[in-house]
């Protein structure tokens, strides 16, 4: 019974006297002296502000070369299209034959593509052969000759008749 206490009361003891130590060495820090203290908090301020700078810098070039790219980019399209354009131009016929059963069209191609651009007749593909028919013919061809009131809008003037072919109109 008297040896239990003991024991006890030296644990007891051991205890205090640890916790005791452990609060002295988490106490330490709290005693750095205020100008170590302040150095350290200017140095961590001037650090930031220097970060900040250099971030601020970083970004400015960063701006300025997609500027710079953007331009380069720009000026490259623009004389794409152009080289584009000139090559469409030197590939247009002068003039195109459409020969079908109501008469022979001859279309002056190169006047029509000076005048209305390759894709009204076209449309957004490269300019090549072009298979119309009637009714697109009709629409394309007559659908603007009408609406623009210039150009021919009766049969005989845009299908060269054959001689037999005159039921048709
Ligand atoms: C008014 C309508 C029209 C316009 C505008 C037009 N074309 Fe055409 N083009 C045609 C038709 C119709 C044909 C079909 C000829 C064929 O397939 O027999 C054709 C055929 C062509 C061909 C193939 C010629 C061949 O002999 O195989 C080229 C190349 C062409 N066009 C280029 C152009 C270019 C380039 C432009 C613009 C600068 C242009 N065309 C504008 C109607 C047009
Ligand atoms: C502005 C020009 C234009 C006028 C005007 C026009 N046509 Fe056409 N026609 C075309 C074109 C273009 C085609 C299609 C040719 C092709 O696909 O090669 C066509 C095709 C046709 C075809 C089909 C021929 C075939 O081989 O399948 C017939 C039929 C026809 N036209 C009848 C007429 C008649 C009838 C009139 C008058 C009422 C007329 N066209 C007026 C331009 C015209
Ligand atoms: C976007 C409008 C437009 C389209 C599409 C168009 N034309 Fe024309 N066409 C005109 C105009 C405008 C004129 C009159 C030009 C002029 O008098 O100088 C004309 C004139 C013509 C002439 C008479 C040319 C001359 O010198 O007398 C013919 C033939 C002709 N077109 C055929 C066609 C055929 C065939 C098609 C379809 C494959 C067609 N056109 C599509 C606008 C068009």
């Amino acid at each position: 019974m008297r040896k239990k206490l003991y024991v006890v009361g030296m644990m007891a003891a051991l205890m205090l006297g640890g916790c005791g130590q452990g609060e002295k060495q988490a106490e330490a820090p709290a005693t750095t002296p205020a100008p170590v203290e302040q150095a350290m908090q200017q140095a961590q301020e001037a650090a930031g502000a220097a970060v900040k700078q250099a971030e601020q810098a970083a970004l400015a070039v960063q701006e300025k070369a997609a500027a710079v790219v953007e331009k380069g980019e720009k000026a490259a399209a623009e004389a794409t299209a152009a080289a584009e354009k000139t090559v469409d131009k030197a590939l247009a016929p002068e003039t195109v034959t459409l020969d079908n059963k109501m008469g022979k069209i001859t279309l002056p191609h190169k006047k029509h593509a000076e005048a209305h651009g390759c894709a009204t007749c076209h449309g957004d593909r490269k300019p090549g052969p072009l298979k119309l028919g009637k009714e697109a013919g009709h629409a394309l061809c007559q659908g603007c000759h009408k609406k623009m009131q210039a150009g021919p809008t009766s049969c005989a003037k845009c299908h060269q008749k054959k001689a037999k072919a005159t039921e048709g109109c």
